[in-house]
């Protein structure tokens, strides 16, 4: 298949663009390279060293034959992306081109107003983009498991049925997301399941949970970014810098929060498979993509674990929390969908969290340069 991956320089775009290659698929993408920016703005780095992108694509020319048609594009300028979407032709985008970070939008009113301006108006854009150049090409659209928030229902995969006033709908499950940036997620949904009704466009929305994990390669080159500020750093990569370099993982508030996770290595199994088995015409569907629901003292305990076997002395600090949030609710989210297309877990997450700390291990200067950029300072409420 032809592949246009919108993200393709980040965190889930650099390893899915190899991970479809491996299997044949031919690559295209195109990324504005803001994480990089971003990051640095947050006064950090990657722990994983990474190269400038002209690097990245040489490499991935070199290993896997046919290179990655890229373009350094922002979706937000829709004729650039008209033009590359016309050229390339694919039969499939993956659209992993946003702002993905709850605190980065929290921070005060330009950054809530840039990211949901960057998300909503780029995911528009290529909406329009795919009806005028691609039309039959299948939308896979990476949404994420905190636009529902933690209602006292189980989650169902986007729709449910309801009875009200005698009368029975098949309705979107009501989406009560708890940062600027979650609200950007609910509302390019209403936008793509708009556009299948409206133009016939296919799509699916993928409510993804937490992604853990490195992607190492012999040639580092070929790795993909992970990062531990407080904004870009998701929990459990967070928690394995911090064991690295002996600072205390940090969970919020009373750490009994539940959330929806899953590995890199089976975000990619899974986002295959949604690639590999697309919606029919003018279908909107919706994936809720985890493999495992665990509080964030549960991440914390694997953590200690697997950092005893690496001879480190893992602290555990609780901290007051930044957020605004339930920490103790109901969470237990439908997951059927990806399974009934044959997604099968790989490793444990223990051994993944092994492996993420034999990974780090190695960098942990550049972690311990930047060890300030881990402590939350993003609050959510300001007085
Ligand atoms: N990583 C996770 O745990 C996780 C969980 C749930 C959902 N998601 C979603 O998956 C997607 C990818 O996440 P990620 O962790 O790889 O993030 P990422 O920031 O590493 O990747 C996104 C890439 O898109 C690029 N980008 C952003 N806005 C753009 C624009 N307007 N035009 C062109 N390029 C743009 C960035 O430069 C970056 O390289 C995001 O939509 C995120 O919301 C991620």
């Amino acid at each position: 298949m032809r592949v246009f991956i919108a993200g393709a320089d980040g965190y889930l775009g650099w390893t899915l663009a190899q991970h479809l290659a491996r299997k044949g698929h031919v690559i295209g993408g195109a990324d504005a390279l803001l994480r990089r920016g971003w990051v640095e703005e947050m006064g950090s780095v990657s722990a994983i060293p990474i190269v400038p992108v002209d690097e990245r694509l040489a490499a991935f020319g070199e290993h896997f034959g046919e290179p990655l048609r890229f373009l350094e594009l922002n979706l937000c300028d829709h004729a650039a992306l008209c033009v590359a979407l016309a050229e390339f032709q694919p039969d499939v985008v993956v659209h992993l081109a946003e702002c993905p970070s709850a605190p980065y939008s929290m921070m005060d009113f330009p950054h809530a107003d840039f990211v949901q301006r960057n998300n909503v108006s780029g995911t528009l854009s290529l909406l329009f983009a795919m009806r005028d150049h691609c039309p039959k090409a299948h939308l896979v659209k990476l949404g994420t498991m905190g636009e529902y928030g933690t209602p006292n229902l189980d989650i169902p995969e986007g729709f449910f049925e309801v009875e009200y006033r005698g009368r029975r709908d098949r309705l979107p499950f009501p989406r009560q997301a708890g940062s600027w940036y979650h609200w950007s997620k609910v509302f390019d949904s209403h936008h793509v399941d708009f556009a299948c009704r409206l133009w016939g466009l296919r799509a699916t929305d993928v409510m993804q949970g937490v992604v853990y994990g490195t992607w190492c390669d012999t040639d580092m080159r070929l790795n993909t970014r992970l990062d531990f500020d407080e904004a870009f750093g998701t929990a459990l990569n967070r928690f394995c810098c911090q064991a690295v370099i002996g600072q205390p993982l940090m969970p919020y508030g009373k750490g009994t929060q539940l959330r929806g996770f899953l590995s890199l290595a089976d975000s990619m199994q899974c986002l295959t498979l949604a690639i590999e088995n697309p919606a029919a015409a003018g279908e909107y569907r919706v994936f809720n993509q985890l493999r495992e629901v665990l509080s964030i003292n549960d991440l914390a305990q694997l953590v200690r674990a697997a950092g005893q076997d690496f001879g480190l002395a893992v602290e555990i600090k609780l901290q007051n929390n930044p957020r605004v949030e339930a920490e103790a609710h109901h969470y237990r989210p439908d997951s059927q969908h990806l399974r009934a297309l044959g997604f099968e877990p790989s490793l444990p997450i223990d051994e993944v969290v092994r492996n993420m700390i034999a990974d780090l291990l190695p960098h942990r200067d550049r972690i311990a340069d930047h060890a300030e950029r881990l402590a939350p300072t993003v609050r959510w409420r300001t007085s």
